[in-house]
């Protein structure tokens, strides 16, 4: 048996389906663009039924991103996998990724139907869904707490009616990693054909059990693992790939498999992803936490200048961490700029690179030492930025204990400049609530957060905000070394999101009451 191992992403859906994860059509391209770059073999682009706009963000990353097969996920019913069809169909290697719950609870509570019916429908799915592609998934639906003789009948039927992958979820994160490792082992052996599909496995993280389960999984022959960026996912999560690509790389020797990742793109990919949805992942993450290479015991500071190897068993440098501090400064060019770009992996247009370009300069200005984060997190707001509807021009707070915070805040939008004053509970309150007054919303604030990028004085601050109107909700990201700053540059960031998901083709509207107009200098 080969040791190949596929790597299967669906952060874009079983990710993205866990609360304060969603993502837009744009951010699913933009995050399917990453992935394609770590170099997974296929991402799940979405559910197209459970929405129209994830049928329409499943289309446009089958049409846009080149490289992974892309799948689109449906239940065992025809309208479900036409649905899918049409999210992926456009792609250079469609899938068909088709599911029904196969345990007795599932059966019974939420189907309602016999094992012979979930049979009958699962065969009819594979079928149909065969008909349409040649690349067709089947999912047992919580296989680990269904009955091990039903699973194997399931599968042979799935794989007689033309499955090619054959996944066994443990979709409450229930098993434990020798039972898990028994259970692929069983199904391997006992199910005819198994030998000519491709078995798959796709851990829930309920008991933290997740990545323990997926290796016993490829122990026991298993070759493709279903996972997301930084474990996100219902509940606890699912696997999450960075461990199992860096396990597999990390372990090779004790394990014999690999992976086509690119481990070196494994740091940017977290990154983006907590960029997108404003989400950070803890301090102590295996692999991409803040403080997985942190060394801070004395005993461990002296081992690691002696030799890495003491207490490190992968480099910075294999999943993309940058470890050089101090890199560039207000004298360096353009060119040296775009080459630490290079360096940090980063692919970027003409057009992005400039606007990257620019706000280093004005960060150089302030700050001396211009770290390797400084960077990334300025390039990271560059990449992560919504259309520019409304752009900063600059504002103005008024503060002072015993005093109530006063703030002025001047935006442009095309040719026109809009200026508006507002009080509020505190300056960041009173500069959210003038830029309100501009763009005629008044969104709930659902979180904000600031945190400092890099050390010292002038270190550069970067602000995350989340805001919701109605059903919508937008993540914005805004640095400076000013801290209010970054506030209104990442609340304006997820303003223009909210706008850009109502405008469709809007010409610019009359400026709100209270909101003065005049032609822009710009
Ligand atoms: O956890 C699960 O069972 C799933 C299936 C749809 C594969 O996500
Ligand atoms: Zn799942």
């Amino acid at each position: 048996m080969s040791g190949r191992v596929f790597i299967f992403d669906t952060t874009l859906r079983d990710g993205e389906q866990s609360p304060g994860f969603s993502m837009n059509a744009q951010e699913k391209l933009e995050m399917a663009r990453q992935l394609a770059r770590l170099r997974v073999d296929v991402i799940e682009a979405g559910f197209p039924i459970s929405s129209p706009g994830d049928l329409e963000a499943a289309q446009l990353v089958a049409r846009e991103v080149e490289g992974p097969a892309i799948a689109g996920l449906a239940r065992a019913n025809r309208k479900d996998i036409e649905a899918a069809w049409e999210g992926v169909r456009m792609a250079e290697r469609p899938r068909i990724h088709t599911f029904i719950a196969t345990s007795p609870i599932h059966m019974q509570k939420k189907l309602r139907m016999t094992p012979e019916q979930v049979l009958e429908a699962a065969v009819d799915a594979v079928r149909f869904a065969r008909s349409l592609t040649d690349d067709v998934e089947f999912s047992a639906e919580d296989a680990t707490r269904s009955d091990v003789e039903f699973l194997c009948r399931i599968f042979e039927a799935a794989v007689k009616a033309g499955a090619t992958t054959i996944n066994v979820p443990d979709t409450v994160g229930y098993a434990t990693p020798e039972e898990f490792g028994n259970l692929i082992r069983t199904l391997m052996e006992r199910v005819p054909g198994m030998d000519k599909v491709i078995v798959s496995v796709h851990c829930h993280n309920d008991l933290g059990l997740a990545t323990a389960n997926t290796l016993a999984g490829l122990r026991a022959g298993a070759r493709q693992v279903e996972g997301t960026i930084n474990g996100i996912g219902e509940r606890a999560g699912n696997v999450a790939l960075e461990e199992v690509i860096m396990a597999l790389q990390t372990r090779r020797d004790g394990l014999g498999l690999a992976t086509h990742a690119d481990a070196t793109q494994i740091y940017r990919t977290s990154r983006l992803l907590c960029a997108i949805t404003g989400i950070e992942v803890q301090p102590n993450k295996a692999i991409v936490g803040e403080n997985a290479f942190a060394h801070e015991a004395g005993i461990h500071q002296h081992g690691v200048l002696a030799d890495r190897a003491t207490y490190e068993i992968m480099t910075p440098e294999s999943i993309g961490l940058p470890t050089n501090k101090l890199v560039m400064g207000k004298h360096s060019g353009r060119h040296a700029f775009r080459k630490v770009l290079d360096d940090l992996g980063y692919k970027l247009t003409e057009e992005e690179v400039n606007r990257a370009f620019s706000r280093f300069k004005q960060l150089a200005d302030r700050k001396k030492r211009v770290e390797v984060d400084d960077i990334m997190a300025l390039v990271e707001e560059e990449v992560s930025a919504p259309p520019d509807i409304y752009r900063l021009e600059h504002f103005h707070v008024a503060t002072g204990t015993g005093l109530v915070p006063v703030a002025t805040v001047v935006l442009n939008r095309g040719e026109q400049t809009h200026t508006a004053v507002s009080n509020g509970d505190g300056p960041v309150d009173a500069l959210f609530a003038a830029i309100n007054k501009i763009v005629g919303l008044s969104p709930q604030l659902v979180d904000y957060t600031i945190r400092a990028v890099t050390g010292g004085s002038d270190a550069l601050g970067e602000s995350i905000t989340k805001i919701r109107e109605g059903n919508n909700l937008a993540v914005g990201r805004g640095n400076s070394t000013d801290i209010l700053e970054a506030s209104v540059r990442a609340y304006l960031a997820a303003i223009n999101k909210l706008l850009d998901r109502q405008r469709t083709g809007m010409a610019v509207g009359p400026a709100p009451a209270g909101v003065k107009t005049g032609a822009s200098t710009h």
